[in-house]
C-alpha cells in the first residue's frame, strides 16, 4: 500500500492541491478524471518528485520511504520518491536525438548505475514487450505517435519503478492509433504493475480500473470502484461531470 495524505501544492497564491487523499493497493489501477484546471497533473507530478508539496504527506508501508512534506524532505528523500516512480507524459518527452533503444538505456545508467551492456540487453527486451523489436535503431522523428508513447511507456518500466504514472497517455494520439497504447497499459494491469492513471478513456477507466477518482478544483470529490462512480454515485458532483463528458 502507498498512502497519500492530505496532499497541499500551491503555485503562489494560487492553492492548486487543497489536500488530497489516496490509499494505492499494490498491484491496483487508479484512474484518475476530472476537469481541466482541476490540478491532475500537478498532483501526479508530486508523485513523481517534479513538483514538491508545502504539506502532506507519502508513505510506502514497506517503510522504505515515508515522507512528511511540511518537515521539508531531504534532496536523498525526494530521489528516492523518484526512483519509485516512472512517469509517462502525454507528449512523450522522448530524447529527439537519441534511438528508440538509447532511450531506454539511458535510465538505467544514469539513475542505477547499470553497465552499457545490460543496459542494452534490457532495453531490447523491454522494447519486445511493447511490440517494437523491429524500431530499436529509429529515431522519435521516424515512430508513429503510438510508436512513440510505447517507447515512452517501456522507458518509464526500465528503472523498474513501484508505481507507474500516466498522464493522459493516449490524449496526443490520432484516433486510431489510441487502442495499441490503452492495450499495451492494459497489458501492465493484467501483469500486476501498480498505476495511476489520468486519462479521459472512460472505457479503460470502466473496464480496467480497481479505483476511479474523480478530482475538482483541488479537491477529491469522491473516489472509489469504477461501479460505484460510474453506475451508484448519488454524488451531485459526480453526476454533472459524468453528464458532461457523455455530452
Ligand atoms: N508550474 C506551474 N506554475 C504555475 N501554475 C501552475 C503550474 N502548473 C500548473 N499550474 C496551475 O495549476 C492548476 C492545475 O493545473 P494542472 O495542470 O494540474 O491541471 P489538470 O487537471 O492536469 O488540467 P488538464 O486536464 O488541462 O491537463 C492550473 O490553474 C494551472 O495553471
Ligand atoms: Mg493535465
Amino acid at each position: 500500500m502507498i498512502t497519500i495524505s492530505n496532499i497541499h501544492k500551491a503555485f503562489g497564491d494560487n492553492e492548486v492541491l487543497k489536500g488530497i487523499d489516496l490509499n494505492i493497493k499494490k498491484g491496483s489501477v487508479v484512474v484518475i478524471l476530472g476537469p481541466s484546471g482541476s490540478g491532475k497533473t500537478t498532483f501526479l507530478r508530486c508523485l513523481n518528485s517534479l513538483e514538491t508539496p508545502e504539506q502532506g504527506g507519502i508513505a510506502f508501508d514497506d517503510s522504505s520511504l515515508n515522507i512528511d512534506f511540511a518537515a521539508k524532505p531531504t534532496k536523498k528523500q525526494l530521489r528516492a520518491l523518484q526512483k519509485k516512480s516512472g512517469m509517462v507524459f502525454q507528449s512523450y518527452n522522448l530524447f529527439p536525438h537519441k534511438t528508440a533503444l538509447e532511450n531506454l538505456m539511458l535510465g538505467p545508467m544514469v539513475a542505477q548505475g547499470m553497465s552499457k551492456q545490460q543496459a542494452q540487453a534490457k532495453a531490447l527486451a523491454l522494447l519486445e514487450k511493447v511490440g517494437l523489436s523491429d524500431k530499436t535503431d529509429l529515431y522519435p522523428f521516424q515512430l508513429s505517435g503510438g510508436q512513440q508513447q510505447r517507447v515512452g511507456i517501456a522507458r518509464a518500466l526500465a528503472i523498474e519503478p513501484e508505481l507507474l504514472l500516466f498522464d493522459e497517455p493516449t490524449s496526443a494520439l490520432d484516433p486510431e492509433l489510441v487502442h495499441e497504447v490503452l492495450k499495451t497499459m492494459q497489458q501492465l494491469a493484467s501483469e500486476g504493475w501498480t498505476m495511476v492513471v489520468v486519462t479521459h478513456e472512460i472505457n479503460f477507466a470502466r473496464n480496467v480500473a480497481d479505483v476511479v477518482m474523480l478530482m475538482e478544483d483541488g479537491h477529491v470529490v469522491e473516489v472509489g470502484p469504477p461501479e460505484q462512480l460510474f453506475e451508484r454515485s448519488e454524488h451531485p458532483r459526480t453526476q454533472a461531470f459524468l453528464q458532461r463528458i457523455k455530452a
